[in-house]
């Protein structure tokens, strides 16, 4: 019965103590762990990608008519319509920015789908076959 007891303990014993051990060395040996070096790394990568949106606040620069009058939509970038605007912003050209009238466009955030209590939602049916913008302004 003694000789069962001190077996299990030792057993026991041993097994904490290799637990022990490879969490040690998964925590100070081999786990990737953040250097300073793997730090200014990753700051050194991240600062060589091109932005890729730029904000409404550049974009109300040169559109603030058009931005002032904005109230369903003040709380939504314009670059969540008009995709990025980063070469627009520079070039200034029309071909550069994205103008999409579809309904999907606008269907994306107001398609009544399950759980969308947030904003107003409409339907698949809601004057189908004609596009929003003849009846809403986007910009309003
Ligand atoms: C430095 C000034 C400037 C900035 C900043 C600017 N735009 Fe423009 N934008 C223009 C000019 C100029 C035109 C007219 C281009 C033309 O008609 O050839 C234009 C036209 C547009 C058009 C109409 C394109 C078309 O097909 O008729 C859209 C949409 C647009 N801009 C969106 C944006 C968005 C979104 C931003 C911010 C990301 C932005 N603009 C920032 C100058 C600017
Ligand atoms: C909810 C989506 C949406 C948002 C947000 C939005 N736009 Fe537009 N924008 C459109 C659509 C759609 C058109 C095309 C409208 C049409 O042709 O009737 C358009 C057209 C334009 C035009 C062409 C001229 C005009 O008045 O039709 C410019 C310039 C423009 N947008 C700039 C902006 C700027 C700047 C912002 C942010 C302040 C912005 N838009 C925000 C959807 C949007
Ligand atoms: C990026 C998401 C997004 C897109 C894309 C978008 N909207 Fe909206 N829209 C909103 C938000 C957010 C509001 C403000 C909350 C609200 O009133 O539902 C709003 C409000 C509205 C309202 C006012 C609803 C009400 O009675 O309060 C109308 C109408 C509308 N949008 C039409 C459009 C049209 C037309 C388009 C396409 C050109 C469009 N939206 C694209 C996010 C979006
Ligand atoms: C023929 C004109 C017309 C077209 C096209 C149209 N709408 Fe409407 N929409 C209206 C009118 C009028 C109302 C207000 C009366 C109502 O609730 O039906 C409205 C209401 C809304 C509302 C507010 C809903 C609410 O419960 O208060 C949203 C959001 C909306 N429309 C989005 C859209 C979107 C997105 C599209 C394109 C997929 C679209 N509309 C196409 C005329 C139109």
């Amino acid at each position: 019965m003694v000789e069962v007891k001190r077996k299990t303990m030792v057993l026991g014993l041993g097994f904490a103590a290799l637990v022990y051990l490879v969490l040690f060395f998964y925590v100070f040996g081999f786990a990737p762990m953040i250097t300073s070096s793997s730090q200014s790394k990753w700051v050194e990568i991240e600062l060589s990608k091109e932005p890729k949106f730029s904000d409404t606040e550049i974009c109300k620069e040169c559109h603030y008519q058009l931005y002032i009058g904005m109230k369903n939509h003040s709380t939504v970038n314009c670059e969540a319509c008009h995709g990025s605007g980063v070469e627009h912003t520079i070039k200034r050209s029309s071909d550069t920015i994205v103008v999409d009238k579809t309904r999907d466009a606008c269907l994306k955030c107001h398609l009544d789908v399950e759980g969308r209590d947030v904003i107003e939602t409409v339907n698949e049916t809601h004057h189908a076959g004609v596009y929003c913008v003849v009846c809403h302004d986007p910009h309003r």
